[in-house]
């Protein structure tokens, strides 16, 4: 077999089969096929795209590029969640100890962040003593124990997908459906997963701005999770506005602290729920979405979503008191409203922009070496269709550092506060299963 007649033949438009998906992957792997060969394809791939056979070969073939990690000791159906990337999006700290009150195993694998605010491990580290370098024994136990555990990135996984994600980055194939949905679902299939939720985001500050993107996206990962035996649902949910109120790590956690009481923010609390039902589903544990999110919205109210979150705390060494009293969470030493300068309905909240600011706050990393301040961030008190008075708190930054006249400036940029009515924008645009 030659690379050459590959792409020849992808650039003619024509279906790849199974044998030449492998070969390129593992010959592109091992270094046998140099970078220039490899790009021409991901361009061929670019503007021919690939069937939905090919496509599902191609995830196959980049999870065996590498090592897999095998949850097979671990009771149950083990259901995934992947979002493709918001800010503020404390979904996961919320959803693991929900699903898991109702029965469903949480095994979940985490990064820390780059960009806007920490990965979940970042944000779940601001509480003290919690941590995540366990063996992956006991990262199996806690699961069978407690239905959730949480521990760090180790092996080699997908070792196929760090190498063409780089590439494409450089060659400008990064846009591509098919290139996208077996990047994405690779990864979670080589973590484990049974099967797969996806939170595909769309609008200003998500990587898919246009819904129909979006959807199209969403379809390929569904279809592929089905080829390849793994059961997958998504939904399409905005991000035109950051989720929630809280931007930064400790403030997040404390957001997911009073979602999972019940007092969370409504669009946050409604996606856990959208999300939650999915999983639930998925894991068998409800016949149907609606049953799934009566069980959710339950444990919600007695309690139970909440003493979860607490077990799950102690079981990693965390201090569960920080569940009862938010104020033992990293603090910072100032506190600044933005107020508005002008009266009016807030009309937009340009999601990255505030993710920016979050990050001159020092909430993010900009390299993989930066350090974090866990304890900075933004909490929004008016969102996309609230009316504001000149004057009023549109948010507080909390800080670490005197001058805040260029992150104030980041801020009243992202924001814009127009007359007259504007709606809020729709939360969950699609459900696909
Ligand atoms: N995120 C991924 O993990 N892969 C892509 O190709 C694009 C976004
Ligand atoms: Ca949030």
């Amino acid at each position: 077999m030659r690379m050459y007649d590959i792409i020849e033949k992808k650039r003619d438009g024509q279906e790849l089969t199974e044998q030449e998906i492998e070969f390129f992957i593992d010959k592109y792997t091992s270094g046998e096929i140099p970078d220039y060969q490899v790009s021409a394809l991901m361009m061929a791939i670019y503007f021919q795209d690939m069937t939905e056979k090919e496509r599902a070969t191609l995830t196959t073939a980049i999870v065996q590029s590498g090592d897999q990690i095998d949850l097979s000791q671990i009771e149950g159906i083990k259901v995934d969640k992947h979002s493709t990337g918001g800010v503020g999006d404390t979904t996961t700290l919320i959803l693991a100890p929900l699903v898991a009150s109702v029965g469903v195993p949480v095994a979940k694998m985490s990064g820390r962040g780059l960009g806007h605010t920490g990965g979940t491990i970042d944000k779940l580290e601001s509480v003290p003593g919690f941590h995540v370098e366990i063996s992956s024994d006991e990262f199996i136990d806690l699961v069978n124990k407690n239905k959730v555990a949480v521990i760090g990135q180790s092996g080699n996984l997908t070792p196929a997908d760090k190498k063409l994600y780089s590439l494409r980055d450089v060659t400008a194939t990064v846009n591509s459906i098919p290139l996208i949905a077996s990047s994405i679902m690779s990864k979670k299939i080589a973590a484990g997963a049974d099967a797969i939720v996806l939170d595909v985001k769309t609008g200003a500050g998500a990587f898919m701005k246009d819904l129909n993107e979006a959807k199209e996206l969403a379809n390929a990962m569904v279809s592929i999770g089905s080829l390849v035996g793994r059961k997958t649902m998504a939904v399409i949910s905005d991000m035109s506005q950051p989720l929630g109120n809280a931007i930064g790590n400790a403030l997040e956690v404390k957001e997911a602290i009073d979602t999972l009481q019940g007092n969370g923010p409504k669009d946050l609390t409604e996606l856990c729920l959208t999300l939650g039902s999915q999983m639930v589903v998925l894991a068998n544990k409800a016949n149907d979405l609606e049953a799934a999110r009566v069980k959710l919205e339950e444990s919600l109210q007695n309690g139970k979503a909440f003493e979860q979150f607490k077990i799950f705390l102690r079981s990693q060494g965390g201090d569960d008191k920080v569940a009862d009293d938010p104020s033992l969470l990293p603090k910072a030493s100032i506190q600044k409203e933005l107020p508005a300068k002008t009266s009016g309905t807030v009309s937009s909240i340009i999601a990255d922009q505030i993710g920016t600011a979050a990050m001159m706050l020092g909430a993010g990393r900009a390299t993989k070496e930066s350090q974090i301040d866990l304890s900075v961030g933004v909490v929004l008190h008016k969102k996309v269709g609230d009316v504001v008075e000149q004057g009023e708190s549109l948010l507080t930054i909390h800080a670490n550092q005197e001058d805040l006249e260029a992150v104030s400036e980041k801020l009243y940029d992202s924001i814009e506060i127009v007359d007259g009515n504007v709606e809020a924008p729709v939360l969950i645009n699609d459900i696909i299963t």
